[in-house]
């Protein structure tokens, strides 16, 4: 259609001067008229534009396709709105929408165009497109599958869901989220929990059974959050993390602490059996043996004949050397194991210990025993005093302290040990090193009676030792060997 239109300029030139669009009319490539718009956006005076290339005001990288536009219009084809780029008079560049019509002009053939700053809408497009790509390229560094629903409706996915679901992103797109669950029941489940939750709150996360495309199934930890504010046509994003092997380690992992943990009980058991086994047997075989012995001596003694001094002498030595003798076997059945311990219990026990340690370090101890009646197993009673021993020969050796006080205490169903020294003070170092086998110790047997061992020291004014255990409970692991 290859026409020119009748012109009247100063009609046109009015409307053109007050348009916020662009208008110009181009002969032979020059600029005959720009209206102040296009001075506007060009940064160019009325004065400097007419006359001007027009090819000249275009980015070098647009010249092309505007030298070929102009050619098709002229030609008079049709074409739609295009976009180009120019360059301003201080060097910036600005995008141009623009259509142009062939007119005619001061009665020959001229351009009629109309254009239209687009930069501004440009440039938040391009950032719109930074940040989607921005956007889509973190959501594929994710590890876990990413979906977004709309009622219940994938409408996103990222690239994990071929990881962790073998689905292709692009496959989900548009069909049931039922796709990754096991069945029916469970994917209305799931639905219910969600759509429940995420009424009241943000987000919402729980374990739940899923199915992988080849048909294994998938523990996964499922996380969903509303998009908005509010959870208006059920749009949400859910993350799925496939936990099946880290839930199978962790059991693992706690199968075998409680392994160890058994071990650990047996083992003390045991220990403590042959103790009181070996404890008995040299008290009994050997105390016996010695009293015997030392009976035997002072009736040989008795019948030695008076002028004999040397013999005499002899004989109360060796008198001597047995009671020492039956002193050190008393002692070493003891400390093996207090016969106390098992015949009187722990109350008991500890007082005894804690006078035993006042004669032999000479630490003042003093112990308070509030704990009343009390059935302990023995096996605890045991690790209670264990742990007792432990903290004495701590202060013994580290604390240089000059008064210990002892409380053994109950606290509802706790039985409580409490240990108190006006040492030096253990610092946070030393309770937390992983060399402190003696500490270690203690806190486990604690442990193993779901019981807590607490430490705590101030420099230059000592350190109190806090154990507390639950009384009432069976024997961990070994119900029955506890019992014997
Ligand atoms: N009552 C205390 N006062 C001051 N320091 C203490 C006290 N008890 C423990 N410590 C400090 O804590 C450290 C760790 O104690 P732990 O019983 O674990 O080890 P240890 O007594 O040195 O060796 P062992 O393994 O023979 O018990 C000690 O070396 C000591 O420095
Ligand atoms: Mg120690």
């Amino acid at each position: 259609m290859s026409h020119s239109r009748p012109f009247d300029e100063d009609l046109y030139r009015t409307l053109a001067n007050s348009s916020q669009a662009g208008v110009y009319i181009l002969q032979d490539g020059k600029f005959q008229f720009a209206n102040p718009h296009i001075q506007e956006y060009a940064g160019y005076a009325e004065k400097a534009m007419l006359g001007m290339d027009s090819i000249s005001l275009i980015h070098p990288v647009d010249r092309m396709s505007a030298r070929r536009n102009a050619v098709r219009m002229l030609k008079g084809q049709r074409f739609s709105p295009y976009e180009f780029r120019i360059i301003t008079s201080d060097g910036r560049t600005k995008w141009i929408l623009e259509t142009v019509t062939s007119i005619s002009y001061r009665g020959r053939r001229a351009v009629l165009g109309n254009s239209m700053n687009i930069t501004e809408q440009k440039e938040a497009r391009n950032r719109l497109e930074e940040l989607e790509a921005l956007e889509s390229s973190i959501l594929d560094a994710i590890p876990h599958a990413v979906i977004g629903l709309h009622n219940r409706i994938f409408n996103f996915a990222n690239n994990a869901v071929k990881a962790v679901f073998g689905w292709r992103p692009e496959e989900l797109i548009g069909k049931s989220v039922r796709l990754l669950y096991r069945r029916d029941e469970d994917y209305e489940e799931i639905a219910r929990l969600f759509y429940t939750a995420l009424e009241k709150q943000r987000t919402f996360s729980t374990k739940f059974p899923c199915r992988r495309r080849d048909g294994v199934d998938i523990l996964c930890m499922v996380r969903a959050s509303r998009i908005g504010e509010t959870l208006r046509e059920r749009r949400i994003v859910v993350t799925y993390e496939d936990i099946t092997e880290r839930t199978q380690a962790e059991r693992e992992l706690e199968a075998s602490r409680e392994e160890l943990r058994n071990l650990s009980v047996h083992q003390q058991t045991v220990r403590e059996e042959e103790r009181t086994r070996i404890a008995r047997e040299i008290h009994d075989e050997l105390g016996q043996s010695l009293t015997a012995l030392k009976m035997d001596l002072s009736w040989l003694k008795n019948r030695l004949p008076p002028a004999l001094k040397p013999l005499h002498l002899k004989a109360r030595q060796m008198e001597q050397l047995a009671d020492t003798t039956i002193e050190a076997v008393r002692r070493i059945s003891t400390e093996l194991r207090p016969g106390l311990l098992d015949d009187l219990g722990l109350a008991a026990a500890i007082e005894w210990q804690a006078e035993d340690f006042q004669n032999r370090s000479g630490i003042a101890c003093e112990a308070r025993l509030e704990a009343g009646e009390m059935e302990l197993h023995r096996d605890l009673a045991t690790a209670l005093f264990r742990i007792f021993q432990e903290t004495l020969t701590n202060i013994a050796r580290h604390a240089a302290a000059s008064r210990v006080g002892v409380l053994l205490d109950r606290d509802g169903e706790r039985i409580i040990l409490t240990v108190t020294d006006n040492g030096r003070g253990i610092t946070k170092k030393q309770i937390d090193d992983g060399q402190s086998f003696g500490i270690i110790g203690m806190r486990e047997r604690a442990h193993l009676w779901g019981g807590d061992l607490r430490i705590s020291g101030s420099r230059g004014e000592g350190t109190t030792v806090r154990v507390s255990i639950p009384m009432r409970q069976p024997a961990p692991g070994s119900r029955e060997e506890g019992q014997r």
